[in-house]
């Protein structure tokens, strides 16, 4: 559904992402991994329109998309996480999510200026769709919170009924669990599998090896803007390449 073809992107004369192809496929979670600094949250702001690409291609269904703008590429079905939340902390949890429909609000907009009585109904539908995005996150009990009262990782939680709350065609998640403990982690791969479950197509950004292994189909890695390997999660495990690029981190970090 979503096919990338020798994707570039540099950052003052230094590439960020260098040449990078893969695809994704309907229904399934594709996890992309690697060091710090690889190029993974790039990718996903060149997908979802937030940066731009400098070189190559990127198709939504045979649908040329790197050159549109966010809100476009929002509107074809793709949304996101980010890796810093991006909430309105001052907004209660169930707008936060709602802002997740601004598509849709817009074009029920237009059927206000035509003054057509499903406004109040179409209204109402769009609230009912927030509360059952919270309630799919575990976060029915706070949706009259103000999104600065919650917890990290409620917050965290927020930004992805946020994300899923559209019916999105496929989600971009940028390390949902990075900073959540043991037990809070565990309930976002619970909510994930769920998604997918559902029929979700989805790109997964972690560090978290656990959770990679555990939910995802596909394992792409990165490093330093390049595409080093991917497969099977079992597979990209044992590939010697990977080892590499993490342990070589490792010692230049020790
Ligand atoms: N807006 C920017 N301006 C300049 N350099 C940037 C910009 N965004 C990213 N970079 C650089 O591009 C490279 C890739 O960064 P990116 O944030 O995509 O990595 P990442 O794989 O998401 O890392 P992490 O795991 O730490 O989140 C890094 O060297 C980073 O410093
Ligand atoms: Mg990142």
């Amino acid at each position: 559904m979503l096919e990338l073809k020798k994707v570039s992107r540099w950052f003052g004369g230094l590439p960020a992402l260098e040449d990078v192809s893969f695809r994704l496929e309907t229904g399934r979670i594709t996890a992309l991994i690697g060091p710090n600094g690889a190029g993974k949250s790039t990718l996903i702001n060149c997908i979802s329109g937030v940066d731009q690409a400098d070189q190559g291609r990127i198709r939504l269904d045979g649908r040329a998309i790197e050159s549109l703008p966010a809100h476009t590429i929002a509107g074809l079905g793709i949304s996101r996480t980010f890796q810093n939340l991006k909430l309105f902390s001052r907004l209660s949890v169930l707008d936060n999510v709602l802002a997740g429909l601004t598509v849709t609000a817009e074009r029920s907009f237009l059927l206000s200026m035509l003054r057509l009585p499903r406004l109040r109904h179409q209204e109402r539908k769009l609230r009912l769709l927030g509360l059952e995005a919270l309630d799919d996150f575990g976060l029915a009990d706070k949706v009259d919170w103000p999104a600065a009262a919650l917890s990290y990782g409620e917050k965290k939680r927020v930004e992805m009924a946020r994300a899923f709350v559209s019916a999105p065609h496929l989600v971009l998640l940028d390390e949902p669990v990075a900073g959540l403990n043991n037990e809070e982690t565990a309930h976002v791969a619970r909510h994930i599998r769920q998604q997918r479950n559902a029929g979700h197509t989805m790109l997964l950004v972690e560090h978290d090896m656990d959770l990679v292994m555990d939910v995802a189909d596909q394992v792409v890695v990165l490093d330093s803007g390049r595409c080093i390997a991917s497969g099977t999660p079992a597979a990209v495990r044992s590939n010697p390449l990977v080892l590499e690029a993490y342990l070589g981190r490792m010692e230049a970090t020790a």
